[in-house]
């Protein structure tokens, strides 16, 4: 045990001012709140002298309720006015000095941000600068696409006959919800790109991971027209659910589990009108086969598995090892787990608190139900630190009736299964209901040319010898079954948000086309080319 406690050291740092905020963003109005508040409070604590953990103090935030919810959204109906309001019909011009001047102010918040995205979720320093720049790039990345997309449009055709011009127009009003994970890279992911395509947005933070956005509401209310981007915070359940009955929302933009958005898709009574972006859960496997490089393969699980804790829909979750090897890799990884240090974000461990209220208990019940159906835990320092951290547990050998091999469990416990024949691991990725990613561990063409084969058809990346991840972000993220509706990357985003809109005349017309065009009073029939 004494490696334990040398491996779990929460140095106390001097937490960020408390921020008691209470404004909400609607129809460019930034509104103040007197209502209900949420108490905000850091992943990372105290334990006093009686063993009693408490949580730091960061702020307050608005628990809005449902008539400002409907509020927001009646200010980005007006705002999209069918189709027809300033923004879903603006040049394209318009809205990429808009894009950009909010990039140029955001980037001014990047201290801010990203201290308090470590504060409020417990992402250590670095992976939460990293998720600001990484942030930015997308969003430049972004303009620099739309920009292509709208040059393509500025195409006219002549074919059998018909002139026509085609370009993506938006949908309609999003309503945008994030992840507590990644509360800025993957909401922005989704709400960029919506705005950049002509949608306007309701757009509501996730449980943790709010406070972080409060520097930005400025940049919003100063750079894009009244109404077009709303922002509320507050419980999904008084906010979104009422917003969804309306039937008013045309895209459900979400990123987090497919149970939220199953419930809040339920609510819509139009359901043709509603369009839905997901990126839900995942149980992505590694599968290890017998001629892997064993030492590669235990650093990428470790990597795949465990960084941020193992709270990442594209972590590993299940590591399937072929019985001829799986003895010495469990033993590797087990001890590789066990070099790894828990601590206080600030110090960039690798292993920090868990910012979801009951999570070391969920991790704790996986681990229960395992030992009663035979698995083991094999590493020494495994378990709770106090309320908020837990060391991971690595489970070995896991049998199809164990919790821990069918549910996400989006935390520190991995679970190895031993297998003996392919068709094992293929039956479990056809039974799961989850086909995000999967990584294969060979040092074998044969063994990788099979696997890859049997594989890409079940999920919609495959990795060779490396762990799962999203990016980078010119990458399609996407998934099968629960996993995800409609695909994300800088590229597809912007077609997710949009429709392909045709305008089209037969070759009499074409003087007039073209008298309509040169005349710049269209801005869709335009050839102009935005540079
Ligand atoms: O939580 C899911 C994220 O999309 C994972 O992204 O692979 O970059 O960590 P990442």
């Amino acid at each position: 045990m004494e490696n334990r406690e040398e491996n779990m050291q929460m140095l106390q740092h001097a937490a960020p001012a408390t921020v008691k905020w209470s404004q909400y963003l609607i129809d460019g109005h930034l509104k103040s709140w007197d209502g209900e508040i949420e108490q905000v409070y850091s992943p990372m604590g105290q334990v006093s002298n009686d063993g009693k953990f408490s949580r730091t103090y960061l702020g307050e935030s608005p628990l809005l309720s449902s008539e400002i919810g409907l509020e927001a959204l009646t200010a980005a109906k007006k705002a999209y006015n069918n189709g027809r309001g300033h923004w879903p019909t603006s040049a394209a011009s318009e809205r990429v000095e808009a894009m950009q001047k909010f990039v140029e102010l955001m980037e001014t918040k990047r201290e801010e941000v990203s201290t308090m995205l470590m504060w409020e979720i417990a992402k250590n320093k670095s992976a939460a600068f990293k998720e600001f720049d990484r942030t930015v790039d997308y969003i430049r990345d972004t303009i620099e696409e739309f920009k292509e997309l709208q040059r393509r449009g500025s195409h006219i055709a002549s074919k059998d006959g018909i002139i026509s011009q085609i370009r993506r127009g938006p949908l309609g009003v999003v309503l945008c919800l994030g992840p507590y994970n990644y509360p800025l890279n993957e909401t922005f992911c989704l709400l960029i790109p919506a705005l950049m395509m002509g949608n306007t947005v309701v757009f509501k933070p996730a449980k943790y991971g709010v406070l972080l956005l409060t520097p930005l509401m400025e940049a919003f209310k100063e750079c894009f027209p009244p109404g077009v981007v709303n922002i509320v915070f507050g419980r999904g359940r008084t906010l979104a659910a009422p917003i969804m009955k309306t039937g008013d929302v045309d895209v459900l933009a979400l990123i987090g589990a497919s149970n939220s958005s199953n419930a809040l898709v339920e609510q819509h009574p139009k359901l043709n009108r509603l369009r839905q972006v997901l990126g839900l859960e995942a149980k992505n496997p590694g599968i290890i086969f017998p001629d892997a490089d064993l030492d590669l393969a235990v650093k990428e699980c470790i990597n795949g598995s465990l960084s941020y804790n193992g709270q990442r829909c594209t972590a590993l979750k299940i590591l399937f090892v072929h019985k001829s090897v799986s003895q010495v890799f469990s033993k590797k990884f087990a001890d590789a787990v066990d070099q790894l240090t828990l601590g206080h974000p600030a110090d960039n461990t690798t292993l920090t608190p868990l910012p979801e209220r009951g999570k070391v208990e969920a991790m704790e019940d996986y681990i229960k139900d395992a030992e009663e159906k035979g698995a083991k835990v094999i590493n020494n320092n495994a378990g709770r630190l106090d309320d908020t951290s837990f060391f991971p547990a690595v489970l070995f050998p896991v049998s199809t009736d164990m919790k821990i091999y069918h549910e996400e469990q989006f935390g520190p416990v991995v679970p190895i299964v031993e297998y003996d024949s392919l068709e094992e691991v293929m039956d479990c990725i056809a039974d799961s209901d989850y086909g995000q990613q999967c990584s294969i561990f060979s040092a074998k063409e044969d063994t990788i040319a099979s696997a890859v084969d049997n594989m890409v058809n079940q999920v919609c990346r495959v990795n060779i010898n490396a762990s799962c991840q999203r990016g980078p972000d010119y990458l399609p993220f996407t998934g099968r079954k629960d996993s995800a509706v409609a695909t994300l990357s800088v590229h597809d985003a912007l077609r997710s948000f949009s429709i392909r809109t045709v305008v089209a005349s037969d070759g009499g017309q074409s003087k007039l086309v073209g008298s309509v065009v040169s005349s710049g009073k269209s801005n869709f029939m335009t050839t102009d080319y935005l540079l």
